[in-house]
């Protein structure tokens, strides 16, 4: 693993610094907790939600659709326009003017602690249609989402014009970051489905536990350890099939999965882990390793990973891994894959059975939307199956960054 992608945990890093309150008089001081005021920089060539903060992502997590009600491009055009000028203000923090509402909320007092925000947009293929003019600026593998073999899909909680996720160090900075921007957008945009989730801290090291209880998105340094690769599987960049203005971005998918907690909770757990290719409690690859980031072996014939468990599928390695055997539920030869994985774990009410609805909010980026299409192809074989329904999300293509305080949001798209 390279230098550049350490597992320290910059919050809990900062958790244990925060640890010492000052005390004036023998009386504790009740200071804003050191993590609250953490800037994550909004300007850049790349949306910074998407892969900062570098080494662990905030814990908590909205994602938010909407149907865009503006009626014309001028009027889309004032819609990006304040969401940038809000996602500006609300990542950086700083004195609230209640007089002028350019507080959010107030739910963060009298100053605005930035709290690690970073707002992430996307746009959808139906902001395409014929409502402004922006048919033929279509990233090109951008269409919306259809119906992979095991989904339940239910319309009101799929697709969206626009999707704004938002990731925090706590929720109250998520809550005051969205009450604002519906305040400033009302009669622009419209609300069409959330996911409020969250994601574990280390327990206890290494990287967050998933519903399931394993380590999750381990294999996502396989991105960042290489010089490179994240530009040749990420960042859309010349050369490339894509419109101009798409350069910096990045295709995003969300998907609703929801998990079936207690027949879960019945399979033993050496089972669990041929399920998913791992050790449960360590993260370690059932191949062998040191810890969870040694590099993941597969043996010939699937005995110890087997063939449809859930790395195995995801990642066949047919080209790169020295030990790789033919796969017999992969397809063809797949070339060497990776995907950003950013997802968040969700809780909400149960169903009209009272039983529970949990799961992932499972999002990732990929300059390429057909690489993450064909790896869910592959998913549809995995021995994950009995347990899992996607239930919902989209397909969005996630902004190219505002680089200065001149820029806004889709600026090249609508100029
Ligand atoms: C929805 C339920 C899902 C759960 C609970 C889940 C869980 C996991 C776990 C525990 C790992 C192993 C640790 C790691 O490398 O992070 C993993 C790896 C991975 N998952 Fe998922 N995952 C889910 C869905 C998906 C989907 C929908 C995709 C893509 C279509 C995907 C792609 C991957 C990839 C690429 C890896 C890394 C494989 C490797 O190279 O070792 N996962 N997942």
């Amino acid at each position: 693993m390279s230098g550049s992608y350490s597992r320290r945990s910059f919050i809990g890093g900062a958790l244990v610094a925060g640890g010492a309150a000052g005390v004036a008089g023998g009386k504790p001081l009740r200071e804003e907790s050191p993590i609250a005021n953490d800037v994550v920089p909004f300007h850049g060539e790349h949306q910074s939600g998407i892969t900062k903060p570098p080494l662990v992502p905030q814990q908590q997590g909205i994602f938010a659709a909407y149907d865009v009600t503006a009626e014309n491009r001028a009027e889309l055009t004032d819609l990006f326009r304040t969401l940038t000028e809000r996602a500006r203000f609300l990542t950086s923090g700083g004195p609230a003017n209640p007089a002028a509402h350019s507080s959010g909320s107030g739910l963060l007092g009298t100053t605005l602690v930035p709290d690690g925000l970073t707002v992430t947009v996307g746009i959808g293929a139906s902001l395409f249609d014929h409502r402004f003019g922006l048919a033929g600026r279509r990233p090109t593998e951008l269409v919306p989402m259809k119906a992979f073999a095991h989904d339940e899909l239910d319309p009101a909680q799929c697709h969206g014009d626009v999707l704004l996720q938002l990731c925090a160090n706590h929720d109250d900075a998520l809550v005051n970051a969205l009450i604002d921007i519906h305040a400033r957008t009302r009669g622009l945009m419209r609300q069409r489905w959330r996911i409020d989730g969250f994601r574990s801290p280390q327990r206890p090291s290494g990287t967050p536990r998933d519903l399931l209880g394993f380590h999750d998105d381990v294999a996502n340094h396989f991105l960042t350890d290489v010089k490179g690769r994240i530009d040749k599987f990420l960042w859309v960049h010349p050369p490339s099939p894509e419109p101009a203005w798409t350069t910096g971005g990045t295709y995003q998918v969300i998907r609703t999965v929801r998990f079936d907690l207690d027949e879960w909770d019945r399979v033993p757990v050496t089972r669990q882990e041929k399920i998913i290719g791992r050790h449960k409690t360590t993260g370690i690859p059932l191949g062998g390793g040191t810890n969870e980031n040694s590099p993941v072996v597969y043996d010939r014939n699937g005995e110890v990973m087997p063939f449809n468990c859930h790395v195995r599928l995801a990642n066949p390695q047919t080209v790169e891994s020295r030990f790789s055997a033919p796969n017999p539920y992969v397809r063809a030869d797949v070339p060497p894959v990776h995907i950003w994985r950013r997802s968040y774990q969700y809780m909400r009410a149960p169903d009209v059975n009272g039983r529970m609805d949990a799961g992932h909010a499972f999002c990732c980026f990929q300059r390429k939307l057909s690489t993450y299409i064909d790896m869910q192809q592959r998913l549809e074989n995995e021995m994950l199956v009995p347990f899992i329904t996607p239930t919902g999300g989209g397909y969005f293509f996630a902004l190219p960054g505002v680089t200065d305080k001149h820029d806004y949001y889709a600026y090249k798209l609508l100029t």
